[in-house]
């Protein structure tokens, strides 16, 4: 059966490329026919990102903080001078903070989650939006988390953080009404990453490292997600295939959040 999510041409801009689900998410739109704009203040991970994309992709890497509008105004304008249309944008750059209880969590890093996962985010859509309006088409993922659906211990800022991620989606779907350009989010659960492993080692500290059976025992999948899963999401979600989803979250979590 011929591959229905084709993104052939699509000019795909993707933040937080440097990363574990970054980086298999762009891997796989390149895959897939799109054209990359790998984002990422990382900029010696994003060279690596790009360097192992297929020899036929076309594609840039712009080093920018997310936090900081000039940078993401420079981002838009990249991908625009390069390949004058953003057709897909995976708003996904995000960092864990702290794992510690509310008592201790210091002001700084609570702002600094936030300022990361959600000011970040709602400047992304405040930049690439209008050139996807002006186009009268689009498709933006944003990446969430199933700490955006549920509570989880000891990271606050980041289940704040996510909560606001979904909000802000359903905010910018209805902010695109009668056009043709979508916005959902990505939930994932517990992916076999950096970010993962962060919070459970910062859960335990000192301990024996906690084995696997108890981290998936929750999860009717039995077994931690890949990246490359949270990327088939995203690029179900890029492509016309999704042509009537927009303001969703999707989990991409093994059934953790149905127990
Ligand atoms: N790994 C998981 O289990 C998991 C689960 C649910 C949601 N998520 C979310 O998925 C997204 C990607 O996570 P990941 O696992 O690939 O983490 P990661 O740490 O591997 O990648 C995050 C990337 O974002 C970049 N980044 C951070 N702050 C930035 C900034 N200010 N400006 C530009 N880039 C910045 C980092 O350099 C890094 O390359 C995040 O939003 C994360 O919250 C991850």
């Amino acid at each position: 059966m011929p591959d229905r999510i084709r993104l052939d041409g699509r000019v795909a801009v993707v933040t937080g490329a440097a990363g574990v689900i970054g980086t298999a998410t762009v891997k796989l739109l390149a895959e897939r026919g799109a054209r990359i704009v790998a984002v990422d203040r990382n900029a010696e991970l994003l060279q690596d990102a790009i360097r192992d994309l297929p020899a036929q992709a076309e594609a840039i890497a712009v080093t920018a903080d997310v936090t900081q509008e000039d940078e993401i105004a420079d981002y838009v304008r990249a991908a625009m001078d390069k390949f004058g249309a953003i057709d897909v944008f995976y708003n996904n750059a995000g960092i864990e903070g702290d794992i510690t209880p509310i008592v201790r969590y210091s002001l700084e890093t609570f702002r600094r989650v936030l300022d990361v996962n959600v000011v970040g985010v709602f400047l992304g859509l405040k930049h690439v939006l209008p050139a996807m309006l002006k186009q009268n088409r689009g498709s933006i993922i944003n990446t969430a988390s199933i700490a955006g659906l549920i509570g989880s211990p000891e990271i606050p800022a980041y289940t704040a953080s996510k909560h606001a991620v979904i909000g802000l989606t359903k905010s910018a779907a209805i902010d695109c009404t009668g056009t043709n350009v979508r916005v959902n989010c990505v939930c994932p659960g517990l992916i076999d990453s950096r970010m993962l492993s962060a919070i459970i080692e910062g859960r335990n500290p000192g301990n024996a490292p906690v084995p696997n059976d108890r981290i998936v025992e929750r999860i009717p999948a039995r077994r931690l997600g890949l990246a490359s899963e949270v990327a088939s999401v995203v690029a179900f979600l890029a492509s016309d295939e999704a042509s009537y989803v927009t303001g969703s979250a999707y989990t991409v979590d093994g059934g953790r959040t149905a127990t």
